[in-house]
């Protein structure tokens, strides 16, 4: 037989997916893929059972339905500020996930460079490498998971760069980066001349006192940023994969393009249910932000008490725990003792890191309280179970 393709050959499946099949075989409280183990609101599960009886199920726009785009263009306005076409700057896509390959696919040549921070959401580097780039990594260093402004102009001015991945608020590290710090990337970017593809799928997901900065809404970026998103996150529904690029017209008109090859369209029926999510009042985001701060602080109190050593989350739902105090050189091995002996899950840190740091593993908390709390009770032996 020939060989299969050299751009996937160097893939290993997804290790946070891998994680939930461990902590699956060890009856593990799962807090290592990041989906909540409670329901949608349920005004949104209520239209999609009225939807199922009414329609649409067939084919929708291939760049999303009418009123979905318009309503998003309404709540991206309100929030950001920005001012969208919902005909011309929208394209609505199968989850964040294909917002970004799209994304990718629509701005880069093989051959071209993007700049991703590390550690990273997994996807980016699979992604720039299925669509023949080379990615360029440039650490945020932990615990506070600052990056070097210079470290950051030295990658963004290499020959061949064209783009940029901002994860914002960031998973695996649960940082929101500062105004000033955007505002660093932004003029990098105009100087080089780059776009700056954003992940925010986590916007709404934030601790107090820390807010999102749009990168579209800062000088000169409006035009450069590629911003891809999901409504995953927003209203608990990752399963549905509904995402979205918003761009300017020259950007989504190509994006529209891939997208229709990719995968022509994200589901009809659940475009059209969670419209009534999108046309949410403040009061929801002021509720879902209340949440994640209960179960954020339930979860690192929790941990505080028993003593591990942990970075405080400002964004999104997750806290990375340093281990080095157990000993062990493979985050990986320390993951999997840890759902066999102590009975959670964990994503090994190194999985997200291009650097070899391997003293991080990664909690979810976007649990309910009784998951959390037995999570808890569980990891309050691990000094006993996991010590070398
Ligand atoms: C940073 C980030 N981007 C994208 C995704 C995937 O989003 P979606 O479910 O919309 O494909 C995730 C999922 O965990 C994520 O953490």
């Amino acid at each position: 037989m020939k060989q299969l393709s050299d751009r996937s050959a160097g893939f290993t499946d997804s290790i946070i997916r891998r994680m939930t099949r461990v902590s699956n075989q060890y009856g593990a409280v799962n807090l290592s893929q990041g989906f909540p183990d409670f329901d949608p609101p349920k005004e949104i599960t209520d239209r999609l059972a009225q939807v199922a009886g009414e329609g649409p199920h067939q084919y929708a726009l291939t760049w999303g339905a009418q009123n979905f785009r318009e309503a998003l263009a309404r709540k991206q306005e309100h929030f950001s500020g920005m001012k969208v076409d919902p005909d011309r700057e929208i394209v609505v896509t199968c989850g964040g996930t294909e917002a970004m390959m799209a994304a990718m696919m629509s701005v880069c040549n093989p051959g071209d460079k993007v700049v991703i921070f590390s550690p990273f959401y997994e996807n980016y580097g699979a992604d720039t490498i299925l669509c023949g780039a080379e990615p360029i990594y440039v650490p945020l260093n932990p615990p506070d998971f600052t990056f070097d402004g210079n470290v950051l102009e030295q990658a963004m001015k290499q020959d061949g760069v064209k783009a940029l991945v901002l994860c914002n608020p960031s998973n695996p590290s649960g940082k929101v980066f500062t105004q000033e710090e955007m505002q660093v990337i932004a003029e990098l970017a105009i100087k080089y001349d780059l776009y700056v593809i954003t992940d925010e799928v986590y916007e709404h997901i934030l601790y107090k006192p820390h807010r999102h900065v749009y990168m579209a809404m800062l000088p000169g970026m409006r035009e450069r940023t590629i911003i891809c998103s999901s409504l995953s996150k927003t209203y608990a529904i990752t399963g549905w994969r509904i995402g979205y690029v918003i761009a300017n017209p020259e950007v989504t008109d190509r994006v529209k393009k891939v997208h229709d090859f990719l995968t022509i369209g994200a589901a009809a029926p659940l475009m059209e249910a969670v419209v009534v999510g999108l046309n949410f009042k403040d009061d929801y985001y002021q509720r879902l932000q209340e949440h994640y701060t209960h179960m954020k602080e339930l979860f690192v109190s929790g941990l505080r008490d028993i003593g591990l050593k942990f970075v405080e989350p400002q964004g999104a739902y997750y806290v990375m725990v340093d281990i080095g105090e157990f000993g062990y050189q493979d985050d990986y091995l320390f993951c999997e003792e840890l759902a066999k002996k102590v009975g959670v899950g964990a994503v090994p840190g190194s999985s997200f890191f291009k650097e070899e740091i391997n003293n991080y593993i990664r909690f979810h908390f976007a649990k309910q309280d009784e998951t959390l709390l037995k999570a808890l009770d569980r990891l309050a032996d691990i000094r006993v179970k996991m010590k070398r």
